[in-house]
């Protein structure tokens, strides 16, 4: 249980697992679309996909807790936008895997597991290089909304830590020493 002295082991673990492996989809993706990476897409896949067993847990977590309570009170402005700033972070890392998802499928390119298939590529029978989209629609929001969120969350994860260090740095608060386990 989070108590305001220290976070439990799930909230710690949950947090840097899902932050790490967020980072790293975010470069690996970026790298992909810029450097035509093709090699990497299924990894990318993969690895979203099972991220979404975690970030469930965790969004169940924060329904049932709520949020961690803040150290001490601080500036009710700074306090609003980490607000708003874990929230945009929570839902983003929902509706990531879920846009992901949608593009991957709608554009008739598939989806699984490192080789296990939940979505099979709908492949052309004239022509079995190439993929037949199942829906313009969808495929285009979903790669239209998998980008842009995309941005967003790198803004959210930018404010993040600069709010974890200027806790850290200039208020000397245990703010992130409490992130990473201690006890306060
Ligand atoms: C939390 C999980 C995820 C994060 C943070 C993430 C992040 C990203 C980012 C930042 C890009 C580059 C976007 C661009 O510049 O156009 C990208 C590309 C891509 N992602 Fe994800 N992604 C996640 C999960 C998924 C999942 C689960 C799938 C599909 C099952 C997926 C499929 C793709 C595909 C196909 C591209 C390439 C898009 C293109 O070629 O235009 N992603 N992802
Ligand atoms: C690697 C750099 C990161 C650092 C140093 C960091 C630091 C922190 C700290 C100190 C807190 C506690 C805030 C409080 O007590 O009010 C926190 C909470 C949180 N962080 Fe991060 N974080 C990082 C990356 C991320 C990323 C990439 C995400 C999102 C994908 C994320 C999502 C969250 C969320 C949602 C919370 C609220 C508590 C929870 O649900 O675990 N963090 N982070």
């Amino acid at each position: 249980m989070d108590t305001k002295n220290s976070l439990s082991w799930l909230t710690l673990i949950l947090h840097w697992i899902i932050a790490f492996t967020i980072i790293g989809l975010i470069g690996l993706g970026l790298c992909m679309t810029n450097f035509e990476l093709y090699d990497y897409y299924d990894t990318h896949k993969s690895i979203g996909i099972i991220l979404v067993s975690l970030i469930v847990l965790r969004v169940a977590r924060r329904i049932k807790q709520g949020w961690p309570v803040p150290i001490s009170n601080y500036d009710k402005r700074e306090m609003l936008l980490a607000k708003i700033v874990h929230w945009v972070l929570i839902v983003s890392t929902v509706l990531m895997p879920i846009t992901g998802m949608i593009f991957s499928g709608a554009t008739g390119h598939g989806f699984g597991i490192f080789g296990f298939e939940i979505l099979h590529e709908n492949i052309d029978p004239s022509n079995p290089e190439k993929t037949i989209p199942l829906s313009q629609f969808w495929g285009y929001f979903g790669e239209i909304s998998h980008e842009y969120l995309g941005y967003l969350l790198i803004l959210a994860i930018v404010l993040h830590i600069a709010g974890a260090l200027k806790h850290h740095l200039i208020y000397k608060d245990s703010t992130l020493l409490r992130m990473l386990g201690k006890k306060i």
